[in-house]
């Protein structure tokens, strides 16, 4: 079957920044504790006025001009996000109006910080079976309104953006080595629900004013428990990706990743043996975007022009649920 290929990426990083300095004015922390714990430095925060779906459309609009495909041209969008500007209906519509994308059916995927990856997923099974010929993936998150912000444990570490990608169907069929996006790998454990969650809001435990003065609608994390984890999930997912392909670590050009924490992402690839020069890093100034740092990622070191035609590039990434997962992508 022909590969899905990436026609097109972009981005969007809200303008405010909160500075690790911003946050000693906030809870009982320091710069120099969050950048050895975590490797960031800033975060953006959005505008009381934007929500989900303005971020998502600011990535939208420029991974479409990228591919030169109009919102008239797409034929699918899937949202991976777990903010949404409202519990119905889903972002994605909210998207598919705002670009005029009116041919598009659209729907949002839940992975947290997987949502991306998982987007790319299911779209690439779109347009590989022909159901669809150009696809718009955005992941999209506005954590700030989850994060309790008396919590030094969690407040830290993320931020909010978008990032998108167009898909479309294969180009060169009849290639030596094929291009695109070679294979996806997801992988889920519910049994660790607990690990990360936001236990209000849902129809379990729904808004009422005794919930959320308990601030059951504030993100909760056991970060040592997730850190562990999400460092043997990646390198055993990342490892299954490559093995499917007959490919090893040794054969990646770049390493794409869900970027939550420095010290995951080295742990990862000191595992893998894969040099740390190959890995995008961008949390320094973004924190962990969630479903957004996936695609955002991917859009800079394009822009950057750090990826040649023919490189091996390896994707992962992990959220609550757990939900992880990698891709193999030959550029
Ligand atoms: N500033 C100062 N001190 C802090 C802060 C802070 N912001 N946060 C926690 N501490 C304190 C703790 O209270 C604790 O103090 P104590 O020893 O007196 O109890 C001490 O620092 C050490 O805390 P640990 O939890 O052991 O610190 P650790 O080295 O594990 O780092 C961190 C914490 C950064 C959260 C880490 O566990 C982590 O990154 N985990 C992964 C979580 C993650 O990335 N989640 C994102 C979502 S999921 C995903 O994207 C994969």
């Amino acid at each position: 079957m022909p590969c899905t290929q990436i026609l097109g990426t972009g981005s969007y990083a809200p303008s405010r920044v909160l500075t690790n300095q911003d946050l000693e004015q906030l809870v009982d922390t320091s710069d120099a504790w969050i950048r050895e714990r975590t490797g960031i430095q800033e975060r953006r925060q959005a505008a009381p006025d934007e929500a989900t779906s303005d971020l998502a459309v600011q990535a939208s609009r420029q991974a479409l001009e990228m591919a030169g495909v109009s919102p008239e041209d797409v034929d699918l969008i899937v949202v991976g996000t777990v903010t949404p500007d409202m519990p119905m209906p889903s972002c994605a519509a909210l998207v598919q109006a705002k670009l005029g994308a009116r041919r598009a059916f659209a729907f949002d995927v839940s992975a947290a910080c997987a949502g991306a990856l998982y987007a790319l997923s299911v779209a690439d099974q779109f347009v590989r079976t022909g159901q669809v010929k150009r696809a718009l993936v955005v992941g999209a998150d506005v954590l700030s309104r989850t994060v309790d912000w008396t919590d030094r444990n969690t407040c830290v570490l993320f931020g909010d953006g978008a990032g998108a990608l167009v898909l479309g169907a294969d180009s060169e069929p009849g290639a030596m080595a094929p291009r695109g996006i070679l294979s996806t790998h997801l992988r889920t454990d519910g049994s660790l629900a607990d690990l990360l969650c936001i236990p209000g809001g849902g129809s379990r435990t729904p808004v009422t004013a005794d919930n959320v003065d308990a601030k059951l609608h504030k993100l909760k994390m056991n970060g040592k428990e997730v850190f562990r984890f999400a460092v043997r999930a990646l390198v055993e997912s990342t490892q299954t990706s490559l093995g499917a392909h007959g490919m090893t670590p040794g054969q990646v050009d770049h390493v794409i990743a869900h970027q939550a924490n420095l010290r995951i992402l080295e742990a990862v690839l000191e595992r893998l043996e894969i040099p740390r020069e190959k890995c995008w890093l961008n949390l320094h100034k973004y924190g962990n975007t969630s479903s957004a740092s996936l695609p955002m990622s991917l859009d800079e070191a394009w822009r950057a022009g750090r990826l040649k035609r023919g490189d091996v590039i390896a994707m992962m990434a992990i959220g609550a649920g757990m939900a992880w997962g990698s891709a193999v992508v030959r550029w």
